[in-house]
């Protein structure tokens, strides 16, 4: 597969053309932003750990009957997969009180949710991803109802299956964002599900194994990242 021109470069992958069709090649890169770019940085290695872990995830939920963009990985940092159209939708799931949830309602971190808990956001840099509801998105003409339906369908499946997948790693999913594409008609899962869009919390110890600890200076960044890697088998 040849690698053609570059389609896209996002804040933490690059997207490109391929010579085969309905393939693009994804790039993971190092960089780390934070507060809609307002906050760079690097995480050494991080590139190849999310694009490993999100295939070997990936995989797994393809196993368990979610359909997602992934075709085959090609190297450490470069994955194969379905030219999808993206949702500009974020779609966020909480399980555990955090980040801007916990701030917004002023429910400290950690406070166990009730109920799984769905958002939307907007993907808009210019806008700063503004929190929307299934409504706005429609009216937008971002999703149509069917689409949304599809995508809180297969998020929630998705998070009872994450759930217990981390579980056995010692990890408490805390909350996470995925996207979705669309492709030949088809509501597909795409992007990542890495330590850059997942909170993951040591079950015991409640140590933060994610990008929280560069969004809030906490250090070890890359050993956190390495950690979770290696209590899913990876590397
Ligand atoms: O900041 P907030 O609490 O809304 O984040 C919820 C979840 O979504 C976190 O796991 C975070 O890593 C993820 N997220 C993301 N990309 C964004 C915003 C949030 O991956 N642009």
């Amino acid at each position: 597969m040849k690698k053609l021109e570059q389609l896209y470069e996002g804040k933490a992958k690059k997207v490109f053309k391929t010579d085969v069709e309905d393939v693009y090649i994804v790039s993971y890169k190092d960089d780390a932003t934070a507060f809609n770019g307002l906050k760079k940085g690097t995480i050494a290695g991080k590139g190849a750990i999310n694009n490993m872990m999100t295939n070997r995830i990936f995989k797994m939920l393809e196993e368990k009957g979610i359909p997602t963009h992934l075709v085959e990985e090609l190297s450490e940092r470069e994955t194969a997969v379905k030219a999808v159209e993206i949702v500009p939708l974020e779609v966020i799931v909480r399980n555990v009180a955090a980040g801007s949830f916990s701030k917004k309602l002023g429910i400290e971190e950690g406070t166990k949710l009730l109920a799984p808990t769905l958002e939307f956001s907007y993907k808009n840099d210019e806008l700063g991803d503004p929190f929307i509801n299934d409504y706005y998105a429609i009216a937008l003409g971002l999703a149509t109802r069917e689409e949304i339906e599809k995508i809180t369908e297969l998020v929630l499946k998705v998070n009872e299956i994450l759930k217990e997948y981390f579980k056995q790693a010692n990890i408490d999913l805390i909350d996470f964002k995925v996207e979705f594409g669309r492709y030949h008609g088809e509501i597909v899962l795409a992007d990542e599900i890495s330590p850059d869009t997942c909170r993951f919390w040591d079950s015991e110890t409640h140590d933060h194994l994610d990008k929280d600890r560069f969004r809030r200076d906490l250090g070890n960044v890359e050993d956190a990242y390495m950690e979770v890697a290696k209590r899913l088998g990876i590397q």
